[in-house]
């Protein structure tokens, strides 16, 4: 049976001319046992469309992780790591993730209690919220109405030592049903976003640079950004933006000698601009929440404009009309381009609604690519 492509289906809020490229839905194909030249389809297809969903799919740990080091078979560990160290138990990241005994580069995420999983004889599991983490939150009693926030926009990577994965998978187990919830953006703008319950919120890094004015493009094209080391561990004190997409300027993160031992050779200096290696377009991949600084190369010889730069170049693309939330089932498959899109835990469960998931990436054995001498030359 040939591989059948179908357009993801998109919410009414998303303004369908931007998602042309962005995400597909494939049939007629097992992604747990794809032959070689399968992959490779499959390959291409993720590269080019960002985000791709199987439905109904039954994956083990073993499947997933092969399914996932097949899109760079020279990585090993997961993403972050798989050793618990002082970092990890002082990250941000600690509470959410639960190691598959078997495969220790799959991870158990979701919210409630899981017993008998796949070895793992009781997992207490936390659905990251905003209410932890961004500096204000949603009233309980709007909580209740269903407001919600995205939790904090990102790239799935470790941003110090280990290379961004290339590919995350996420497979649903356990979804639970419930009331649709709206995202507030509570940034001034008035935006909103209907989700559905728990959903994944994903936005292409392609469109987050296309539109951008062209002297943020200029600024864009030529800057690098510098991530702290152990950046969720740096972060942790400090609060998020109301829209997941940064932190507040309060000064508040950890400093740099309160910090695990780090060395300098280890930090993450990472172009701002990730490209595409199938469509060589480019991507703007930046994880808000760990940047240290932002480094800006001159402009080329003989290009004159200059402009004002932020973090907030990034804001424009999440606007309500460019987030794919995806509405789960049972049994869903997503594979997405780690390095061609951000994406974000969304809402809040009870802890009675049980949700379990297993995710899987993997340490890149290389980093990404920035623009090239002729990508500067025709944006900056
Ligand atoms: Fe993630």
């Amino acid at each position: 049976m040939a591989i059948e492509i179908t357009p993801l289906p998109l919410p009414p809020s998303a303004d369908a001319s931007k998602f042309t490229d962005f995400g597909r839905e494939v049939k007629g194909v097992n992604p747990g046992s794809l032959t070689p030249e399968q992959f490779k389809e499959i390959e291409q297809l993720l590269y080019k469309h960002g985000a791709l969903l199987f439905r109904n799919v039954d994956l083990s740990p073993e499947q997933q992780y092969a399914l996932t080091k097949a899109f760079d078979p020279a990585s090993e560990s997961y993403g972050h790591g798989n050793n618990k160290t002082e970092s990890t138990k002082k990250s941000i990241l600690h509470p959410d993730l639960k190691t598959i005994p078997r495969v220790p580069q799959v991870q158990l995420i979701g919210n409630g209690t899981v017993y008998n999983h796949e070895g793992l004889a009781e997992a207490v599991l936390k659905h990251p919220s905003h209410t932890t983490f961004h500096k204000t939150r949603v009233s309980e009693e709007d909580e209740a109405r269903g407001f919600t926030r995205f939790y904090r926009w990102h790239i799935d990577a470790a941003l110090y030592d280990l290379s961004p994965p290339k590919v995350t998978t996420l497979y649903g187990i356990d979804v639970p049903q419930g009331p649709r919830q709206r995202v507030r953006y509570d940034d001034g703008t008035g935006d909103e976003l209907e989700v559905p319950l728990g959903t994944t919120a994903f936005v292409d890094g392609r469109t987050m640079f296309n539109i951008l004015p062209p002297e943020l493009k200029s600024v864009a094209v030529r800057s690098k950004v510098k991530y702290a080391p152990h950046p969720y561990v740096w972060m942790a004190p400090a609060h998020a933006l109301s829209t997941g997409l940064g932190i507040e300027s309060e000064g508040l993160e950890m400093s740099l000698d309160e910090l695990p031992p780090w060395e300098e050779s280890k930090i993450k200096v990472l172009p701002l601009l990730w490209k595409n290696p199938v469509t060589k377009q480019l991507h703007f991949q930046v994880h808000p929440c760990g940047v240290y600084e932002l480094l800006i190369d001159p402009l080329p010889e003989g290009a004159k404009r200059e402009g004002p730069y932020t973090l907030m170049m990034q804001r424009p693309a999440i606007a309500p009309k460019l987030v794919y939330p995806h509405d789960w089932r049972e049994k869903d498959l997503v594979l997405f381009h780690n390095r061609g899109v951000l994406h974000t835990v969304v809402g809040a469960f009870t802890k009675e609604q049980v949700r379990a998931f297993h995710q899987c990436n993997l340490a890149a054995s290389d980093d990404p690519v920035g623009p090239d001498a002729e990508d500067v030359k025709k944006w900056a």
